[in-house]
């Protein structure tokens, strides 16, 4: 039995009108992956011989996505949507090829390979010229029916636009996935006519017209007709979305993540969980993230491009392009930009802000503090409020800070600046000089008492009331 494939032909023409977008409906994307990006890999799998790709709205945007996810496939330009017997009329009419080509559309994001590969191996083994993928959908309405004789065999495909009401009743519908015996479709797609009510070339009347000839055609029941949902509006993108979600979020349970809430933790394709993770509900991770085994993530995260080493806890913040060390915390309420690199056993506390920053093993920054193009050593902590103020207006400059410095709470270091190896700051200090190893800089007014002005100069207050009975007087004193 010959299962090769031959070629692929993925129709993503269409405009998508009815997602009523700027961009083209294959670019919209599902779990960090363009919709043409999920068919066409699962394409890809098949290894057939060609991909040949249909495109039109959109070209200049799609066709790039389709070099970079499949360099070898080509695409053929179909300029005046003219339906999708046109569409593979167009790809078919510089094809040499031979033998079986698949056809799908660029809208079915759900379909996996295991089942296009059994749909070929059904196809090769009942020596059909065409086979279409069809399945039971609880509301059909918008596909095209499959009719079927009273042996069960399929006469034909009608759009629910040119269907009679009794047709509609079918809930069977066409996939839009179809293997055919090229010289036989070249043959079909030849006489196809717009006799519709969509003034169309329809690739659905093909099959009627080989099964007129001597040409075996057959519909092929899929089982899980999840997998065969189209994507026309917003509505479906989410739906499918959502299932997609579900199979990423099974597949990292299986392999041993603790995921609390499936239904509110979303995560991207390329991401990778080792085991051991616990994820709490209502987080996100996003793009090329990756965390080590036993960490902890969430509740409400998001993480895109984030590496989280062995032990680290992240929880409430949302962190993008960023390095978080083995056994270290961040979080809650902690804003991780890119750049920043968290050694091991650090912590980056609540409603803290870090950038382009490098903060060593052991050093800790836990709580109100901004912390902008800066290095700091290790075992160093940086006191509540401390701003590292990178920006004069016009440029960006770096902060260094050594190792076991105690950065006093609420110091503004004015960069560009050094704080050495175990030195001090004082509190509420404005650091525009570095400070040596060992000394500590304190850079702010001295305080002075100004007695009995609160009851001079706000008499009779609650505070001055206050003031009068714990025995102050109105003497300004020396
Ligand atoms: C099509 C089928 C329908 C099936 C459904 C499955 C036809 C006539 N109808 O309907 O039986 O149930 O898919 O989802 O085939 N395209 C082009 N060029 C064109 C027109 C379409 O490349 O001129 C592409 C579209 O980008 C899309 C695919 O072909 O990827 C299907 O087109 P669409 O307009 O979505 O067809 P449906 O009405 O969904
Ligand atoms: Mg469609």
């Amino acid at each position: 039995m010959n299962t090769q494939l031959d070629v692929a032909i993925v129709l993503a023409a269409g405009e998508g009108t009815r997602m009523k977008s700027q961009t083209p409906k294959v670019l919209h994307s599902i779990a960090g992956k363009t919709i043409i990006a999920h068919v066409l890999d699962q394409v890809t799998e098949l290894k057939a011989k060609q991909v040949r790709v249909v495109v039109g709205h959109g070209r200049e945007l799609v066709e790039p996505e389709i070099k970079a996810i499949s360099p070898s496939a080509t695409t053929v330009f179909q300029s005046e949507r003219n339906g999708t017997g046109h569409a593979v009329q167009l790809a078919l009419a510089d094809l040499k090829a031979t033998g079986t080509v698949l056809i799908l559309a660029g809208d079915t994001p759900l379909l996996r390979s295991e089942t296009l590969a059994e749909f070929l191996v059904a196809h090769s083994e009942a020596k059909n010229l065409v086979s279409v993928l069809t399945s039971q959908l609880p509301d059909p309405s918008g596909y095209g029916r499959i009719v079927r004789d009273e042996t069960g065999s399929i006469v034909a495909i009608v759009e629910e636009r040119d269907a009679p009401d009794e047709i509609k009743e079918i809930d069977e519908i066409n996939t839009g996935v179809y293997l055919f015996d090229i010289a036989a479709l070249r043959e079909s797609v030849a006489k196809l006519k717009n006799d519709n009510s969509q003034g169309e070339l329809y690739l659905t009347d093909v099959i009627a017209h080989i099964k007129s000839g001597t040409g075996k055609a057959a519909a092929i029941l899929s089982f899980d007709y999840t997998e065969t949902l189209g994507i026309n509006d917003r509505s479906q993108l989410a739906e499918c979305a959502a299932i997609m979600r579900d199979r990423i979020n099974d597949s990292h349970m299986r392999a041993g993540v603790s995921i609390i809430d499936p239904t509110t933790t979303w995560i991207d394709f390329g991401v990778k969980i080792a085991n051991d993770v616990t994820i709490y509900p209502g987080s996100a991770l996003f793009g090329k993230t990756s965390i080590e085994s036993g960490a902890i993530i969430g509740p409400r995260t998001s993480l895109n491009n984030v590496i989280v080493a062995k032990g680290a806890s992240v929880i409430e913040s949302n962190c993008t392009d960023c390095e978080i060390g083995a056994e270290s915390t961040v979080g809650p309420f902690t804003f991780l930009r890119a750049g920043t690199k968290l050694a091991a056993n650090s912590k980056a506390g609540a409603y803290v802000e870090i950038k382009n920053s490098t903060v060593g093993e052991g050093s800790k920054i836990p709580h109100l503090s901004y912390v902008g193009d800066a290095t700091i050593g290790t075992g160093t902590n940086i006191g509540a409020a401390t701003v590292f103020v990178n920006y004069d207006g016009v440029e960006k400059h770096r902060t260094e800070i050594g190792n076991e410095v105690r950065i006093g709470s609420d110091t503004m270091l004015v960069a560009p600046v050094t704080v050495g190896d175990g030195a001090y700051t004082a509190a509420g200090s404005i650091i525009t000089e570095n400070v040596p190893a060992g000394a500590i800089g304190v850079a702010r007014a001295k305080q002075r008492n100004i007695l009995g002005w609160v009851l001079r100069k706000r008499s009779g207050t609650r505070s001055a009331q206050a003031a009068a009975k714990a025995g102050a007087t109105e003497e300004k004193g020396s």
